[in-house]
C-alpha cells in the first residue's frame, strides 16, 4: 500500500499520509509524492483544492528521525525542501485535517495552510530545540506572525505539546471538529465552486505581503538546520529516540 494515498473527490484533490506504523513519519521518497503531486495539482485546472490529512492517530510524527540520522538533508535540492518550496508556492488553497500527533513539520506545515480543521485532542508540536535543532519551513517568522512573541518563544524554546483546542485559540486551526476531514472536504467542496480565478488571486494577494520574507527565512533556516542535523546535540536527541524505541520493542 502507498504511503501516499491519493483520492479525487469533485474537483478536491485529497492527499493522504498512509505510514501509521510509523505515526505517518515522512521518509524522501513521501516528500517527493507530496511535492510531485501538489506541482502536478497546480496546473491542472480541474482541481480546485488540495486537502491534506493523516490517520486516525497521526497526522505526521514529522520527519522519520532514522533519516535524519542516517540520510539528512543535504541541500536545497533535497525532498524535504521541494516539499516547502511546493506548499510555500502552492498557489490554490490548501486544506488540513488533522487528527492525533502533528510533529515538527506535521505542525510547521499548518502555518502554510490556508484552512486547517482539527480535532480539540490533536497533539501539535515542534520540538526542534529539544533535538539540538532549529526551526524550519518559515516558522520562525510565520509561528510568531500568528501568535506573538512570547507565546512563539514559549512553544519553541520548551518544545512543549499543545492541543488542537489551543491551537484553534492561537488561531492556527478555523474549527474544531471530531471529523475534520470530513469538513475539510466539505469546505473545499464549497471554495470549488468559486470562481477559480478569483480564488487564486485572493490566495495570492492574502500571502504577498510575506511571501518573499517567508523564502528568506526558509533559507536561512535551511542552512542552520542543516548544520544543527550534523552536530552532537542532534545526534545524541537521535540515537536517543531511536534507543528507546529499540529497548521498548525488547521489553
Ligand atoms: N521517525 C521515525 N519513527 C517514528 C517517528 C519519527 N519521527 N515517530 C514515531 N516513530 C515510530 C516509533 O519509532 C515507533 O516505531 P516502532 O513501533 O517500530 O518502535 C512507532 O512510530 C510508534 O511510535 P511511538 O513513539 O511508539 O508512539 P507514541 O504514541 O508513544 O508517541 C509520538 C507518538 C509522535 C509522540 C512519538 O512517536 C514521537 O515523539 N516521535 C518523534 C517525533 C519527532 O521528534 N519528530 C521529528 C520532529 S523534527
Amino acid at each position: 500500500m502507498s504511503e501516499i494515498l491519493e483520492f479525487r473527490e469533485g474537483s478536491t484533490l485529497h492527499l493522504q499520509i498512509n505510514r501509521p506504523a510509523k505515526k505517518n513519519a515522512l521518509t524522501p521518497a513521501m516528500y517527493t509524492v507530496l511535492a510531485d503531486s501538489l506541482n502536478q495539482a497546480a496546473g491542472d485546472f480541474s482541481i480546485r483544492c488540495v486537502v491534506i490529512s493523516g490517520s486516525p492517530k497521526a497526522f505526521t510524527a514529522g520527519n522519520d528521525i532514522g533519516d535524519f540520522l542516517n540520510t539528512p538533508p543535504s541541500g536545497s535540492d533535497s525532498p524535504v525542501f521541494h516539499f516547502l518550496y511546493a506548499i510555500h508556492n502552492f498557489p490554490k488553497p490548501l486544506i488540513a485535517a488533522v487528527r492525533g500527533n502533528a510533529v515538527g513539520i506535521g505542525t510547521t506545515m499548518l502555518l502554510h495552510c490556508d484552512l486547517v480543521y482539527a480535532t480539540s485532542d490533536a497533539e501539535l508540536s515542534m520540538p526542534f530545540v529539544t533535538l539540538g535543532l532549529v526551526p524550519e519551513a518559515g516558522s520562525s517568522l510565520l509561528f510568531p506572525r500568528l501568535v506573538g512573541h512570547a507565546i512563539a518563544s514559549e512553544i519553541f524554546l520548551t518544545g512543549r505539546t499543545f492541543s488542537g483546542h489551543e491551537a484553534f485559540e492561537m488561531g492556527l486551526v478555523n474549527e474544531l471538529s471530531d471529523n475534520p476531514e470530513e469538513r475539510a472536504l466539505e469546505v473545499a467542496t464549497l471554495i470549488g465552486e468559486q470562481p477559480p480565478t478569483a480564488v487564486i488571486n485572493t490566495k495570492a494577494l492574502l500571502k504577498s505581503g510575506h511571501h518573499q520574507a517567508v523564502s528568506m527565512v526558509m533559507e536561512a533556516e535551511g542552512e542552520l538546520f542543516r548544520l544543527a542535523l550534523d552536530s552532537d546535540e542532534a545526534r545524541n536527541a537521535f540515537m536517543n529516540f531511536l534507543s528507546k524505541r529499540t529497548k521498548g520493542g525488547e521489553a
